[in-house]
């Protein structure tokens, strides 16, 4: 057996320590290893690496990818068949795909009109996909997102401010209002429950009047402006061209809502954005565990050649799901665990 193994879309902490677990897995069985770099484009244009012992030791607290990664849409741009035959070409009987709802869909997709022999592994630090409770590399980025809560905490308290701090999550909230429970945000906005800006405020003073001198608000990035009349408006770099999967580079509602706030409430106010930190360095204990056990089933998937099937978290438990089921929708915050949130607010 001869299997290949790629990360596709935006890197993750734990991509390392999965492809370290197919791997481990695979050499015990006698298989080859094959790493596809830099995502579907490796198999658009024919870019492997051989994986071996060596090349896979050392990787389970390695941010980042050893492979690269990119958003390449095989289907966007008209490249399936060559994907196909440079698959073909390089001897590979399966393809363990680790990526997100993108390159995951690509992976379905694949495996239900070519009959692909491809199984995935869930990742991404938004958290936004379905089928599985969590996705390694959330629990890195919340991690770092509440340590920057602490401390903006401090400084905030010295100066008597309103501090906005703007994380990563895409169309969901899930960073956001974890590291928010975590780090005992006031207000916390995100897109799936939007809070306008005008109640937002009035969570801001009502604390003022009750003795605080500062706030925090934590903000999604996915999260639209959202007013009392009815209007919203959602913060995008709309000038830079989407990626090949459609997606608008989000970014910049954390400096929007601080200026509102300070215009609204009279309080001064100021933005963090902590942006690629979240996706940066060490994976926390827990994500590399989940890798871990995610890179293993994902191995034991394609011993028993159950292709077109994800690993995922149920419970405490690994299970596997359909790829289909996984991208078919986004996992969204539910209101209860906004409610959780909210209970702390102003
Ligand atoms: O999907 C992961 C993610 O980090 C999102 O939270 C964010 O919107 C996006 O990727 C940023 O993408 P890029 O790495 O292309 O700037």
């Amino acid at each position: 057996m001869r299997i290949g193994i790629l990360t596709g879309g935006g890197d993750c902490p734990g991509l390392n320590a999965v492809i370290r677990a197919v791997g481990r897995r695979a050499f015990t069985r006698g298989w080859e290893v094959v790493g596809v770099r830099e995502g579907w484009r490796g198999l658009v244009e024919g870019i492997f690496t051989a994986l071996g012992p060596r090349e896979i030791s050392g990787l389970l607290p390695r941010g980042g990818t050893i492979l690269g990664t990119t958003r390449t849409n095989p289907y966007k741009i008209d490249a399936v068949e060559l994907v196909l035959e440079h698959f073909e070409h390089e001897r590979l009987d399966a393809l363990v795909a680790i990526g997100g709802e993108d390159t995951l869909g690509v992976a379905a997709r694949l495996y239900a009109e070519r009959d692909f022999p491809v199984v995935g592994v869930p990742k991404t630090i938004d958290n936004d996909l379905s089928a599985t409770d969590y996705t390694f590399g959330f629990d890195t980025a919340v991690f770092i997102a509440t340590e920057a809560i602490d401390r903006l905490h401090t400084t905030a308290e010295s100066h008597n401010r309103v501090m906005v701090v703007e994380v990563m999550g895409r169309h969901t909230g899930w960073i956001a209002v974890m590291s928010g429970i975590a780090g005992g945000a006031d207000v916390i906005l995100i897109p799936e429950q939007p809070m306008t800006v005008e109640a937002a405020c009035a969570e801001i003073q009502k604390r003022h009047t009750l003795g605080k001198d500062f706030s925090i608000v934590v903000v999604s990035e996915g999260y639209e402006l959202t007013y009392a009349s009815g209007e919203s408006r959602l913060v995008a770099e709309e000038a830079r061209p989407s990626d090949q999967f459609g997606h608008v580079r989000l970014g910049g509602v954390g400096d929007a809502l601080a200026r509102e706030i300070e215009e609204r409430t009279g309080y001064e106010s100021r933005v963090t954005v902590l942006g690629h930190v979240q996706r940066g360095g060490t994976p926390t204990p827990r994500d590399r565990v989940l890798a871990t056990r995610y890179g293993l089933k994902a191995a034991d998937l394609v011993a028993e050649g159950r292709f077109g099937r994800m690993a995922a978290l149920r419970g405490d438990s690994i299970v596997d799901v359909s790829l289909q089921e996984a991208t078919a929708e986004l996992k969204t915050v539910p209101e209860d665990w906004y409610a959780v949130a909210k209970a702390f607010f102003g």
